[in-house]
């Protein structure tokens, strides 16, 4: 049946991925996407803050085009001003067009681990990849609660407890968790001028300062006028979990590039908090998950909620 189920995914290259990813996009990615020099990616691992750093990066790619009342963002989701290239592509050339004819600078996100990416995309020195990342316990649960959502309407809904023993085993989409956000890690640090690391707590954190230097990395840095005429708050604002997910778009639609599956864009809007996994998870699960990740992250320089 149609649907995401943890059950249903299979072990590809260390990594599970759904079937659809791991037989067709995958390799359709590798052996016929051509990235352009002025190509902005974004990798993520679901549940980490993707919604919210598309409408970010497209806001910021295109200030200057539009104003507040004709704002593309108002009547789109940002999934659909930013497609997925994983889902996006159906491995026909139908898909290869519609990308081959994408206005530059394209954005375009993912949620392949980066030893998945095509060659081309990880050699070219030019095109920008943003990374975003977040505390294991609140992607967990947001996942959980997500993909309960979407599971296939004959399997009943996964408890927490499976959930999370799958989370440990290292069994999520697109998982284990922390190789995908290694894999990342070690990447940017070798090449901090293609990649840059970003995490969800601190863009709720100092957001300011985080779209500032998201928009000299991707090349569209703020003036001094913009930034004392207050354009960053603008995009702050626009940007805001509380007016994203309060636009009727937001709340009504569906997103249209899934083309496997039913996925309502309000599903992308849930809470928006830092540290709301506790409020789900036991102590014990807590203390168990925390381990995990440390001992996983031990000697990277890397350090994930806690
Ligand atoms: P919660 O389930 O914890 O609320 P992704 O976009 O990678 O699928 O991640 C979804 C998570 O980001 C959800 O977390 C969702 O509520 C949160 N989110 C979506 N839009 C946001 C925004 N504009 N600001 C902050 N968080 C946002």
């Amino acid at each position: 049946g149609k649907g995401w189920a943890t059950e249903h995914l299979v072990h590809y290259q260390g990594f599970w991925l759904t079937p659809r990813t791991a037989l067709k996009g995958l390799m359709w990615i590798q052996d016929h996407f051509n990235p352009r020099a002025t190509d902005i990616f974004l990798a993520s691992s679901p549940k980490t803050g993707t919604t919210w750093l598309k409408a970010l990066i497209f806001a910021i790619v295109n200030r200057t085009r539009y104003g507040i009342s004709d704002h593309p963002l108002l009547t789109a989701g940002p999934h659909d001003c930013f497609p997925f290239l994983d889902t996006y592509v159906d491995g026909n050339n139908r898909s290869l067009h519609e990308l081959d004819v994408l206005p530059s600078p394209r954005l375009l996100s993912t949620h392949l681990p980066l030893g998945l990416l095509p060659n081309s995309m990880t050699d070219d020195q030019s095109c920008r990849l943003v990374y975003i990342c977040r505390d294991p316990k609140d992607v967990l649960v947001s996942k959980w609660l997500f993909l309960n959502k979407l599971r296939p309407r004959q399997l009943p809904p996964l408890s927490l407890e499976e959930a999370f023993e799958l989370f440990c085993q290292g069994v999520s989409h697109y998982g284990p968790y922390w190789n995908h956000v290694l894999g990342y890690w070690k990447a940017s640090l070798e090449n901090p001028e293609k990649i840059l690391f970003l995490k969800y707590e601190d863009l709720k954190k100092d957001p300011f300062v985080v779209v500032k230097r998201l928009g000299e990395f991707i090349g569209h840095p703020f003036s001094l006028e913009e930034e004392s005429g207050g354009v960053v708050e603008g995009i702050l604002k626009l940007c805001s979990f509380e007016n994203l997910s309060n636009l009727e778009v937001n709340k009504t639609s569906v997103l249209k590039y899934s083309r496997d599956i039913r996925v309502d864009n309000r599903d992308f809007f849930r809470k928006g908090e830092v540290g709301d996994g506790n409020n789900y998870l036991t102590e014990e699960m807590i203390q168990r998950l925390n381990a995990i990740i440390s001992e996983k992250l031990l000697g990277s320089g890397l350090e994930l909620g806690n």
